[in-house]
């Protein structure tokens, strides 16, 4: 796409302020050529894609995908990793997917989409197939591992219970010890991070338990307990792309446009990219992270409505990171996952073996993975100060092997990265329903909102944003076929649940 000339941005500016004036009398009415779209669909991720194919399929084509990157997929990113000769198509960003299907039961709709595009996965056993380590090196406490995998069900079942009782949200770690399996040492401690989306105290007991059962408890609601991985050599962004492929034309998508400006009003919408090629719309679809709107990396004209801010900052941007090594031999464990122990919690606990049958045998590839804070400690690490750190940890892991250097090393630097500013959400105990409800809401009726971020069953996955995309997509398509009548999706507005100290 050409930079737009001075003389067609002077030119543009004045054709929005004159579809601004007509725009005034009837919404929809005017003309299309005074906009360049229906619907601007921002940002195109899973969300973004699904939202299209949506309103394609409700018989609306007038929609065009603005996304930032030069390629659409999001958060869907493989990378050509290994030395020459050596190389694996692996993931970067999601891999897992979480909960398939029972029988005739309710499907993920990735799972769907995985066996549409004939994806290749292989299944995962995280807690049948794991080797344990700590600070003296191997370590069988597998019965104390054991032991927190069947707390983690019972802290699902006492979730469900406070709900009933209308008590209060409060930490997974919190949960933990209130059920009587508070974690006295690393090793409970680094069983407890394991079963808890390797993040005990930033995430929500209700809304983790809440969206365990949708995901993986068939008789609550749940898809199937089963996870699945992309071994894909194409990656698993082709459920996104090939499904994109069949529906979304041309003229439809832009990439290499991020966005900076979003100015709107009850009659439409202007969007302005950081380059300054400006695009004008009825309506648009935010799709941006969390993490990009918690940054105002998008900055809204007029800003946002305070409700939406608090939402938007009262949820929490996780970061998580797969640190990738590739080495000469295999001197590891033969399970699929391993768990170590540090003194220091949150130093490269989790680790995954990939150099394994189903999944790249003979591949000599390793992957550790740290969260939250560790997080943003190695991203302002060098990748030598990380592969030395790395390299550290796998020698108190095994004490008595010479460790070869790795033949190659990466990981990715989510947090930093202003286009995703993070990894995905996770719900604190603070984070009420109301909030999420808000999250998701339309502003001035013109600006919508979908994404992971605003599912309240699904949040940081796949099937969230999927689910996300198609609902309010549907919403939209209502809205636009209804004649001006337009509803959008209502906010909860306040949210309130202090109680006035007693002094
Ligand atoms: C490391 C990692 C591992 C994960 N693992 C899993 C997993 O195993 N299973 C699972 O289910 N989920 C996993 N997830 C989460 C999953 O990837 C996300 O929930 C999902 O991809 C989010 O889709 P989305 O459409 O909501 O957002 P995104 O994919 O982020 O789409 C938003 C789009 O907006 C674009 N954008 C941002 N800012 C601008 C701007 N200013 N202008 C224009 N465009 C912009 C972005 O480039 C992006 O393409 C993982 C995520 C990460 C990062
Ligand atoms: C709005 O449109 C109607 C019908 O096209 C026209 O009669 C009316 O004068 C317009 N009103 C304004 C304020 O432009
Ligand atoms: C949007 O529409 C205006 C007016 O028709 C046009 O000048 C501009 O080039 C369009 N923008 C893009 C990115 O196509
Ligand atoms: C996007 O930008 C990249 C890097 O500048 C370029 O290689 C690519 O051709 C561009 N893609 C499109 C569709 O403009
Ligand atoms: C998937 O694989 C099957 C069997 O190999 C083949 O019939 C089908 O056409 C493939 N579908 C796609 C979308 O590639
Ligand atoms: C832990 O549970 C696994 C099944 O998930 C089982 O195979 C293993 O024997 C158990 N180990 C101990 C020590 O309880
Ligand atoms: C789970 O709860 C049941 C019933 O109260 C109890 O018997 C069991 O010991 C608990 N399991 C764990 C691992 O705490
Ligand atoms: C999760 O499912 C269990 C078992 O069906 C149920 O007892 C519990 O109440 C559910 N938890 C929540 C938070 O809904
Ligand atoms: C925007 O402009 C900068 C500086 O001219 C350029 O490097 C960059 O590639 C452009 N980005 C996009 C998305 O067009
Ligand atoms: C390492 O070697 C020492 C000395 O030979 C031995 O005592 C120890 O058990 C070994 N440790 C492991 C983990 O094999």
């Amino acid at each position: 796409m050409a930079p737009a000339t001075a003389f067609h941005r002077a030119l543009f500016a004045f054709l929005i302020a004159a579809s601004r004036v007509s725009a005034q009398n009837a919404t929809h009415a005017s003309s299309p050529s005074e906009k360049n779209a229906t619907v601007l669909i921002l940002g195109g991720g899973v969300a973004g894609i699904i939202a299209a194919r949506t309103l394609h399929e409700q018989g609306i084509d007038d929609f065009i995908v603005v996304e930032g990157r030069e390629e659409l997929g999001g958060r869907l990113i493989n990378l050509e990793f290994g030395a020459p000769g050596k190389q694996y198509t692996v993931e970067v960003g999601a891999n897992w997917i979480k909960g398939t299907q029972v029988c005739d039961g309710s499907a993920n709709p990735i799972w769907e989409l995985a066996k549409k595009h004939n994806v290749t996965t292989e299944p995962c056993d995280w807690f049948g197939s794991i080797t344990t380590y700590d600070y003296n090196g191997y370590n069988n406490y597998l019965d104390v591992f054991n032991a927190t995998v069947g707390a983690y069900t019972n802290a699902t079942i006492a979730a469900g219970d406070r709900v009933a009782q209308q008590a209060v949200d409060l930490n997974l770690q919190m949960g933990y010890a209130i059920i009587g399996s508070a974690s006295k040492t690393p090793q409970e401690a680094a069983s407890i991070y394991y079963q808890t989306d390797m993040s005990p105290t930033e995430t929500s007991w209700i809304a983790s338990s809440w969206r365990h059962n949708f995901t993986y408890n068939p008789e609550a609601g749940g898809f199937s307990n089963a996870n699945e991985m992309s071994i894909d050599q194409r990656g698993l962004s082709t459920i996104i792309l090939d499904e994109a492929k069949a529906f979304l034309q041309p003229q439809q998508q832009l990439v290499n446009h991020t966005i900076g400006t979003i100015v709107y009003d009850e009659q439409g919408v202007t969007v302005t990219t950081v380059n300054g090629t400006s695009l004008t719309a009825d309506y648009a679809l935010c799709t941006f992270s969390l993490g990009v709107l918690q940054h105002y990396d998008v900055k809204f004209e007029p800003t946002l409505p305070s409700w939406k801010v608090e939402a938007i900052q009262s949820m929490t941007m996780a970061t998580y990171t797969r640190i990738y090594m590739q080495f000469p031999e295999h001197f590891w464990f033969n399970t699929q996952m391993a768990l170590y122990a540090d003194r220091l919690r949150g130093r490269y606990p989790v680790w995954q073996n990939l150099d394994i049958e189903g999944f790249f045998p003979g591949s000599g590839i390793l992957v550790a993975t740290v969260t939250g804070d560790y997080s943003l400690r190695v991203e302002s690490m060098t990748n030598d100060q990380v592969q030395a750190d790395v390299m550290d940890v796998l020698q108190t892991m095994y004490p008595n092997t010479t460790i070869p250097q790795p033949l190659a090393f990466h990981f990715t630097r989510w947090n930093s990265d202003t286009i995703y500013r993070g990894s995905f959400s996770s719900w604190p105990a603070s984070f009420v329903p109301g909030h999420s409800q808000n999250l998701r809401a339309t502003v001035a009726d013109r600006l919508w909102f979908a994404g992971e971020a605003t599912s309240l069953k699904y949040f940081g996955t796949l099937q969230g944003a999927y689910y996300e995309g198609l609902n309010v997509a549907q919403a939209m398509a209502k809205c636009i076929q209804g004649d001006g009548q337009c509803e959008g999706l209502e906010p909860a507005k306040t949210v309130l649940n202090a109680e006035a100290y007693s002094v």
